[in-house]
Order: structure tokens, then sequence, then C-alpha cells
């Protein structure tokens, strides 16, 4: 692979002010390994002060609005997060297809929302344990990807997150990984030609730590990592990091 892994930490509904010693310790780890590529998204209260105190991380969002702005109380647009430091946003994240019921339709929206204001996006899908056990789940996620991508590929990465291997400490079979990756390789091929969708990163997400960051990383057509409880502290996503050198 060619490109840097690209080591994200998404910290869900965590982090208060406090937790920005850990960001500027993932910082400061960052700068020793330039060969990585590395960000964190955490809750919409702390990305302007995180990205104050950030020189060599990305800073992101958890969810955008589909909308510029207009009356959606409660929500916020693309460009609000991006006027507050945010270079990139997560979309379809299966807690929020989940607790929000947010569909592929909405995902592919709110993805061609940010790419519209040059935002980074990760757009993100998995099956269900059912649906793994089904014998599907390549099928499936193929689906959801085909169905949520936006139409350009502009500063786009997908992450392959089994909804069963989050937060969980199971991983999928090394072999399932690479064969899900395969197929998602090729719907974005489909979608955007050989060159573009090629160059398109797919994160693997789901229990990812320290122990396991190398040999998931060394997967074929894994690009990256999506790191929920990991990322929280430094001593969580260091060594992550550290494996993708
Ligand atoms: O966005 C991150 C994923 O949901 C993975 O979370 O590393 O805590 O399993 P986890």
């Amino acid at each position: 692979m060619s490109q840097r892994y690209y080591i994200v930490g998404n910290w869900k509904m965590n982090g208060m002010r406090a937790a920005l010693s850990e960001a500027r310790a993932i910082d400061r780890a960052a700068q020793r390994l330039p060969k990585v590529e590395v960000a964190l998204a955490p809750p919409a209260t702390l990305i302007a002060a995180m990205r104050e105190a950030m020189t060599n991380i990305g800073v992101g969002a958890q969810n955008c609005h589909a909308d510029d702005k207009g009356a959606h109380t409660g929500d916020l647009s693309a460009s609000m997060l991006r006027e507050a430091g945010a270079d990139f946003v997560i979309v379809g994240h299966s807690e929020r297809r989940a607790d929000h019921h947010e569909t592929n339709g909405d995902v592919k929206a709110k993805a061609e929302a940010a790419q519209a204001i040059e935002m980074g996006v990760i757009l993100c899908v998995g099956e269900t344990e059912d649906q793994r056990d089904s014998g599907e789940a390549e099928e499936i996620v193929a689906r959801q990807l085909a169905s949520s991508l936006p139409n350009g590929c502009q500063r786009l990465s997908v992450a392959y997150e089994p909804i069963w291997a989050i937060g969980t400490g199971r991983v999928p079979q090394v072999a399932d990984v690479a064969a899900m990756h395969k197929r998602l390789r090729g719907v974005l091929v489909d979608k955007y030609g050989e060159a573009e969708g090629g160059a398109v990163r797919i994160l693997y997400g789901g229990s990812v730590n320290g122990d396991n960051a190398a040999e998931l990383l060394a997967v074929p057509e894994v690009g990256g990592a999506l790191v929920g409880g990991a990322s929280l502290t430094a001593d969580g996503f260091v060594p992550i990091i550290v494996a993708a050198a």
C-alpha cells in the first residue's frame, strides 16, 4: 500500500476538556511517527479546543446534518463543524444508523454535504452478528456501501466495522476481514473507476487495540483503522499508531 495508514480515533460521547491532555500526548507521539496519518474525532464540544491544541493530527466530527442551515434543532452542519476546526466528518456509523434511524440515503446526503465544502469523509458500513452468521455479510455490506456512497470520491475513506465487533473485544478472522475489504474495493472500483476507486482508503474498525493492530493492518486492502475505546487514552492509542508506522 503506497498511501500512509490512516489511524482515526472516534471518541464517541466521551471526553470533557480534561481529556485534551490525552489528545496532546497523542499529538506528540504522532509527531515522532510521520509515516502515519493520525486523527481524532472528539465530541463536537471539544472540536475547537482540540484543533487549537493539535499540530500533528487531524481533528474531525462524528456526524453532520445534510443541510447547510435551517430549522433542525440540535443539529450541526458540515460548514459549522469545519468552522469549529473539523477537517473531516464520520458518517453512517452503526450507532447513528441504529440510534437515529439513519438510512443509506441519509448517509450519502451527509457525505455529499461535507464533500461540497471540501471536508474529508469517513463512511462507515458493517453487518450485524445475525447477518454474519447467515453467511450473507459480504453481500449485505456491499449493498449497504453501494447505496451509501456519495457521487464523488474526493477526500473519501470507508470504514468497515462489523457491528458485533464494536466495543466487544471480538474481531473477525483475518480471512474474513480480507474477503470483506476485497469485496468493498470492488464496489468502490465499480462506482468510481479503477484509479479513483482504487485509491479510497478502507479502514477496519471494531475492537482494534495495540495487540491486534499490526495483524489487522497487514491484511490486504486495509488502509488504516477506526478506533473507539482504545483511542480515548494515549496509552491505548499510541501503540496502534506505532503498529502502523
Ligand atoms: O468508531 C469506532 C468503532 O465503533 C470501534 O469501536 O474500537 O471501541 O470497538 P471500538
